[in-house]
């Protein structure tokens, strides 16, 4: 077994054993450790939750003051009781309103881990995951707290650079995280933005 495969294998045992819908869980546990960003009393929106990895590890974290909510086009099963979810499409012309609608106030933090299907035709992968991104950004102005952060997972690729580029522009400090659960051939990593400037 490779090195990669042998990490992923075991995150994957180590998420069954401590109960946690997906080995997901432990890229935001990780960078949640270095960067303390969710909070006892956080209100915390999770784009693309599903099964619920992150949303599991969110809702320990905000505990009974706080406020998860997690968003997917698919489902999610045994999730914590804190957790609120809802089946939504970022892209949608109306994601914005309804966010708005589910949320207590604005985020103190927006993660997204959103993957398109994964076709393996790795420029056609790049572009949709930076589509869906994009989608993300525009929340902020509405949604996003000022002071607040973001965790964006993101496809190394030719649109990248412009991206951080005007993410940069929004945040006082914006760093690139590659957790240990993800697995090392994969081209995603992760846009750590702290302090949003609103
Ligand atoms: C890598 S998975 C997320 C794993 C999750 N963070 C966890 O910890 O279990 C990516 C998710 O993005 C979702 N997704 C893709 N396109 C979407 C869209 N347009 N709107 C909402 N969710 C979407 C997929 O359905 C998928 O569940």
């Amino acid at each position: 077994m490779r090195l990669s495969e042998a990490r992923k294998d075991h995150f994957r045992k180590l998420a069954k054993r401590e109960g946690y819908p997906s080995r997901s869980a432990y890229k935001i546990i990780e960078i949640n450790k270095k960067y303390r960003l969710i909070r006892s009393g956080s209100v915390v929106l999770d784009l693309g939750s599903s099964p619920g990895g992150w949303l599991s590890v969110v809702c320990n974290h905000v505990g009974p003051r706080g406020f998860a909510l997690g968003v997917d086009i698919r489902p999610s099963d045994n999730l914590p009781k804190n957790a609120n979810v809802a089946i939504l499409d970022v892209t949608s012309d109306t994601f914005e309103e309804s966010i708005l609608d589910l949320l207590p106030r604005t985020a103190d933090v927006i993660l997204s881990d959103l993957s398109p299907n994964i076709t393996g035709i790795w420029q056609m992968d790049h572009l949709k995951q930076i589509d869906l991104t994009k989608h993300v950004i525009k929340l902020f102005p509405n949604i996003l707290a000022p002071e607040g952060s973001a965790v964006l997972k993101v496809f190394e690729g030719e649109a990248l650079k412009d991206l951080v580029d005007s993410i940069r522009l929004d945040f006082e400090r914006v760093e690139i995280a590659k957790p240990l659960a993800s697995r090392a051939a994969s081209s995603e990593f992760y846009l750590v933005c702290r302090s949003y400037r609103r």
